[in-house]
C-alpha cells in the first residue's frame, strides 16, 4: 500500500463514520477505484515469438525517442537497407561494414535478435558488379565469396538470413529484369547453391526465401512451393519463407487467409517480414487519416496477428513491421506523402493499429 492509499483509507474511515447511509455507499465505491491501473504489456512482452522492426542506423543514432521505441516494443531488428549488397559491397575489393556492424552490435547490446536482409536481391546488385558483365562462372564465384564473407563475419550473431529476395514476378514467372535471369540458364539452381554457400558459412543460421504478395498471388506461391520441393530433392537447405505483407486496409482478408494456410502447408518457418498497412490506398492528395480509418487499420492488424497465431507453434518465426513510426515510413517516398502505415504515430504514441496488433496476439 502506498502512503497515498493509507492516508486515503484513514480519511475515508473518518468520513464514513460521520455520513448518512446513502453517502456511505457512494464513498466506499469511490475508494475501491484502483489507484494504479494495470500496466499494459508491450508487443514483445506479449508475443511468444519475435517481434521485429526494420530500422535505419541514422535514425537510431539521430533520435533518442526512435531508439527508445525500438528497444521498448521490439525484440528483433532488420536493417532497412544497410545489409543489402549495394550498401556493403562498395567495390570489387572493398566492403563497407560500418552500418551493418553498428546494427549487429546494437541488437546484441540491447538483447535483441537481428535478421539479415538480404544476400541476393536483383535490385541491390551494385553498379560496379553489373557493369563488369560477368559470365555465369565468374558471377557465381564472386557471389559465393560475398555470401561466405558476409555470413561468416556475422556467424552466431545474425541468426537468420533472407538468402534470396523477390526471385519471382507477379504470377510466378522468373523476374525478367533480374540480372540472374540474363546470366544463368537455370536461375533456380543458382539460388539453391547460394543457400548452400550460406549454410556452409554459418550452419546454425536459419535461411529464408522472401518475397511480396505471396499469400495473395497463387501463381507466385506455386512457383515458390515448386522451388522448395526442388531444393529439398537436391539437398539445398531452406528453413523458412517470408511474405513481406506490404498490404492495405482494403486487402481481401479471406484471400489472405487462404494463401497463408497454403503457405504454411510447406511446414517451413513463416516470417511476416515487412508488415505495413496502407490507408491512403487511392494515393489521394487530400487524404485525411480519420479515427474511422485508424480503426479499420487496427482491425486489419488484428486480423493478421491472430491469423499468424493460428500457425503451429514450431512454424512461428517472427512478425516484422517495415519501420517503427509513421514519421519515417518508406511509403511516404515510395507510395504517397500522405501515408500512415505503422503502429506508432509521428510522436511515437501507440496508434489504434498497435492495440489491434496486440489484441490479435495470444
Ligand atoms: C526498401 C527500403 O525501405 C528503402 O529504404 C530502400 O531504399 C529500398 O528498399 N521490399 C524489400 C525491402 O524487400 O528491402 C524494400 O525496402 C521494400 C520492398
Amino acid at each position: 500500500m502506498t502512503t497515498k492509499q493509507i492516508i486515503f483509507g484513514v480519511l475515508s474511515a473518518f468520513v464514513f463514520a460521520s455520513c448518512s447511509n446513502d453517502e456511505k455507499v457512494v464513498f466506499i465505491y469511490a475508494d475501491e477505484t484502483p489507484v494504479n491501473p494495470p500496466v499494459q504489456a508491450t508487443l514483445k512482452e506479449k508475443a511468444k515469438f519475435k517481434i521485429g522492426a526494420a530500422v535505419k542506423m541514422k535514425d537510431l543514432q539521430g533520435e533518442v525517442n526512435y531508439k527508445n521505441a525500438v528497444v521498448k516494443h521490439y525484440s528483433q531488428i532488420t536493417a532497412e537497407y544497410e545489409m543489402k549488397m549495394a550498401s556493403i559491397w562498395t567495390s570489387s575489393t572493398v566492403y563497407n561494414w560500418t552500418a551493418a556492424d553498428y546494427l549487429v552490435n546494437f541488437a546484441k547490446d540491447n538483447n535483441m535478435e537481428i535478421h539479415g536482409h538480404t544476400l541476393i536481391w536483383y535490385d541491390s546488385f551494385p553498379d560496379w558488379f553489373k557493369n563488369a558483365k560477368y559470365d555465369s562462372i565468374a558471377f557465381e564465384a564472386k557471389v559465393k565469396i560475398y555470401i561466405t564473407d558476409v555470413v561468416g563475419r556475422y556467424k552466431g550473431k545474425v541468426k537468420s538470413w533472407d538468402v534470396a529476395n523477390e526471385v519471382f514476378a507477379d504470377g510466378g514467372a522468373l523476374r525478367e529484369e533480374s540480372v540472374i535471369k540474363t546470366v544463368f540458364k537455370d536461375p533456380i539452381g543458382f539460388y539453391g547453391r547460394c543457400f548452400q554457400y550460406a549454410r556452409a558459412a554459418d550452419p546454425d543460421a536459419k535461411l529464408f526465401y522472401n518475397d511480396y504478395s505471396v499469400v495473395l498471388d497463387a501463381g507466385k506461391r506455386t512457383a515458390i512451393k515448386k522451388m522448395v520441393t526442388r531444393f529439398k530433392a537436391k539437398g539445398y537447405p531452406i528453413d523458412g519463407l517470408g511474405d513481406q505483407f506490404h498490404y492495405a486496409n482494403d486487402t481481401n482478408k479471406q484471400t489472405m487467409k487462404t494463401g497463408f494456410t497454403d503457405l504454411a502447408s510447406t511446414g517451413l518457418l513463416i516470417h511476416i517480414s515487412e508488415l505495413d498497412i496502407k490507408v491512403n490506398t487511392g494515393k489521394s492528395d487530400s487524404y485525411v487519416f480519420t479515427d474511422a480509418e485508424a480503426q479499420k487499420q487496427s482491425e486489419t492488424y488484428q486480423y493478421i496477428t491472430s491469423m499468424y497465431e493460428e500457425l503451429p507453434q514450431n512454424q512461428k518465426f517472427a512478425i516484422t513491421t517495415w519501420g517503427v513510426t509513421d514519421k519515417y515510413t518508406w511509403l511516404t517516398a515510395f507510395w504517397h506523402p500522405k501515408e500512415y502505415p505503422l503502429l506508432l504515430d509521428n510522436d511515437y504514441n501507440k496508434k489504434p493499429a498497435y492495440q489491434g496488433f496486440l489484441a490479435g496476439l495470444k
